[in-house]
């Protein structure tokens, strides 16, 4: 075995969803563990013979044979402008170890899992709830997402098709599915930003169920300025960060 830190795998599929994001597939390492919500770095090699390193979230989920990610494409950023020139066949590196607390481990209890994320911060959440644990230990998990338009909502047919899934039909009706467009009416979305719909009540009266610090666990995922301004809202509801030291109902992963 190389005593390289990372593996050499080889993408197996690209899908384009609009100008700016994109997903893809790989190969998976056979060594390669990770809890769900979790992230690898990703390395690409650029036309000088450099490599450039990125954090990535699974999307697949811990018991899949491949891996599988979503991305944006930053106009000129240097690492997205080479991912996005990839090709099925094309060599992508992977860290052989994953990182990351943005986990089920960072909470002891709970009744309502809420996952609440903005652009390609949805990844994580697919991972998990694509594993079972979030399924078995809660009565309800609450996906809400948010995204500028409506077609840049991604994963729509995996996230309506998990309930029918063998593995996880015994959990049927315990998915909520809130989809939140900022800049358009769109169909079947509450319109707005996810702060918004928690200082105005429209996120609460959508999922019908309240946010407490007694039985809401929340992760967030994606925007770094949303992340702080959704503590913020949590902390004046007594919601506060889980720390190995503190107990809390919020874990966080910051994209930037
Ligand atoms: C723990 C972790 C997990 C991550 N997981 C993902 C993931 O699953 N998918 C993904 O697309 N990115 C993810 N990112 C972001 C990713 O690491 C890179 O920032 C992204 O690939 C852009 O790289 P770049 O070199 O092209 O631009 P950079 O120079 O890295 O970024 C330039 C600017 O682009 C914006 N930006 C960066 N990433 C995003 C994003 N995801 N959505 C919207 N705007 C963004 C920010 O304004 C940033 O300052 C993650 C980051 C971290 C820290
Ligand atoms: N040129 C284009 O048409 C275009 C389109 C999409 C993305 N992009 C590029 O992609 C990047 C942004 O990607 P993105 O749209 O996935 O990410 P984003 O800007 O983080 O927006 C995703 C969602 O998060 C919301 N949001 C942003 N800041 C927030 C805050 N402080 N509190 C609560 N919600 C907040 C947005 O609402 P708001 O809509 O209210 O901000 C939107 O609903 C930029 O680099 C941009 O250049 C470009």
């Amino acid at each position: 075995m190389s005593d390289e830190k990372f593996t050499r795998q080889t993408l197996l599929d690209v899908q384009t969803l609009t100008p700016s994001l994109f997903t893809l597939r790989t190969t998976r390492d056979q060594g390669f563990r990770f809890r769900a919500g979790q992230f690898a770095r990703l390395g690409v090699t650029k036309a000088d013979g450099s490599v450039v390193w990125r954090a990535y979230s699974m999307v697949s989920s811990p018991h899949d044979e491949f891996l599988e990610f979503f991305s944006i494409v930053v106009p000129g950023g240097e690492f997205t402008s080479e991912l996005s020139r990839l090709k099925p066949g094309d060599e992508l590196l992977i860290d052989r170890q994953a990182f990351g607390f943005l986990t089920l481990d960072r909470f002891g209890d709970g009744r309502d899992l809420w996952m609440l994320a903005t652009g390609t911060g949805i990844a994580p959440f697919l991972s998990i709830l694509q594993d079972f644990e979030a399924w078995e230990r809660f009565d309800r998990l609450l996906l809400v997402y948010s995204a500028r338009e409506g077609k840049e909502l991604a994963y729509r047919e995996l996230i309506e098709g998990l309930e029918q899934r063998d593995y996880l039909t015994e959990y049927a009706g315990k998915l909520q599915f809130i989809p939140c467009v900022s800049r358009e009416q769109y169909p079947g979305a509450l319109e707005g930003r996810i702060t918004t719909l928690i200082e105005n009540g429209g996120l609460e009266a959508a999922a019908g169920v309240a946010l407490s610090p007694e039985h809401s666990r929340v992760m967030i995922c994606g925007n770094p300025q949303m992340i702080e301004d959704t503590r913020a809202l949590l902390k004046a509801r007594d919601m506060q960060l889980a720390l190995s030291r503190r107990p809390g109902q919020v874990a966080v992963e910051n994209y930037w």
